[in-house]
């Protein structure tokens, strides 16, 4: 049985809202719900919940996690978005919020600007859940701590990862509050105009005098990712913005680029993450036009070689969506015992 905090009821907005000890449940629980739907003995726990799912951003692995994890606990959920509902263009986010809270149990949000989803969760009655901000991807955190937990080569001593590329989006955020909530050796590795702003690097550091962590924000990439046990990437445009920033950020992070060199740099141990969907080949129409006009043919933030190499742990990382968006929604939906 794990020790549970009380998360009944709680909104699922940003890593900062959580303590380390909450973040740690939530990791070990979607352990446990992963062990029992491997053994077949999957309990549901979310009989007759509903939950409303809003993309306004498009979505692979957090839609079919939360649509399947809901599924599997025994729940239902309507998944709705702007151009096929009256979300944003005919009716506010306040009166959304009123209308899914008289039908449904909880809403997931996925868009834009923080304080959309933070206005939500003021005028809903109901729990709250961030599917990714331009600031913060909570849900998807607690998937990257359980792989790395999973992968450790030393799971008595502090994760240590680098998070290489466009640092003041989502996952550059998002990897450095929760690794200095969750007392790692943090790497935040990129170009100074990319790094997180100040404000999120002092919370971190504020963070970390309580819990321990080592945090490093630096331009320079060998002293960033040596000896650390995960290598970080995601995307160097990410959703929402103009397609011309490529050219921009391209010539910013072209060094920065993860491939075998990079990789060695880390160490032999070193595995390979990456929140997916990732540019390493041109099998996609962006893959194919970065390429075309800029010439990087075997990946833009990651080369095949590395993607495809038994250092990459990207799909042990992408089904773990499933299990810990499980593990919110029982913690804060559940009514009788979680564990
Ligand atoms: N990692 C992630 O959030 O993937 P999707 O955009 O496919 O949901
Ligand atoms: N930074 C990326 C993450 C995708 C999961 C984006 O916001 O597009």
């Amino acid at each position: 049985m794990i020790s549970r905090p009380d998360l009944r009821g709680r909104d699922f907005l940003a890593e900062q809202d959580f303590t380390a000890e909450e973040l740690d449940y939530l990791i070990d629980l979607a352990r446990q719900l992963k062990a029992e739907r491997a053994a077949g003995t999957e309990r549901q726990r979310l009989i007759g919940r509903g939950i409303a799912l809003i993309f306004e951003k498009t979505s692979t692995r957090t839609r079919i996690s939360f649509e399947s994890a809901i599924a599997q606990q025994g729940g239902f959920s309507t998944t709705l978005d702007s151009a096929t509902s009256q979300i944003g263009h005919k009716e506010s986010i306040a009166d959304t919020a009123r209308v899914l809270s008289r039908v449904y149990d909880g809403i997931e949000y996925r868009g834009s600007d923080h304080a959309i989803v933070e206005e939500l969760a003021t005028y809903a009655d109901v729990p709250v859940f961030n599917g990714l901000t331009d600031t913060w991807h909570p849900t998807q955190m607690l998937a990257d701590f359980l792989t790395m937990r999973e992968h450790t080569a030393t799971p008595d001593q502090p994760l240590s990862f680098a998070y290489v590329g466009d640092a003041r989006f989502n996952m550059g955020n998002s990897l450095l509050i929760t690794g200095a909530i969750l007392g790692s050796d943090v790497r935040i590795v990129a170009p100074r105009a990319l790094w997180p702003t100040q404000e999120i690097q002092e919370r971190a550091r504020e963070l970390a005098a309580r819990s321990g962590a080592r945090i490093t924000v630096t331009e320079d990439l060998r002293e960033g990712v040596a000896g650390v046990e995960f290598v970080h990437t995601d995307v160097w445009v990410s959703m929402g913005e103009p397609k011309d920033v490529w050219a921009e950020r391209i010539e910013l992070l072209r060094d920065y680029r993860i491939d075998s060199r990079v990789m060695s740099m880390a160490g032999p141990q070193a595995k390979f993450m990456h929140c997916l969907p990732a540019y390493h080949d041109t099998d996609t129409e962006l893959g194919r036009a970065i390429a075309a006009e800029f010439g990087l043919d075997d990946g833009v933030e990651v080369s095949s070689e590395v993607f495809d190499s038994p250092a990459s742990i990207v799909f042990d990382q992408a089904e773990n969506r499933l299990h810990t968006i499980k593990a919110v929604l029982v913690a804060t939906l559940s009514e009788g015992e979680v564990d």
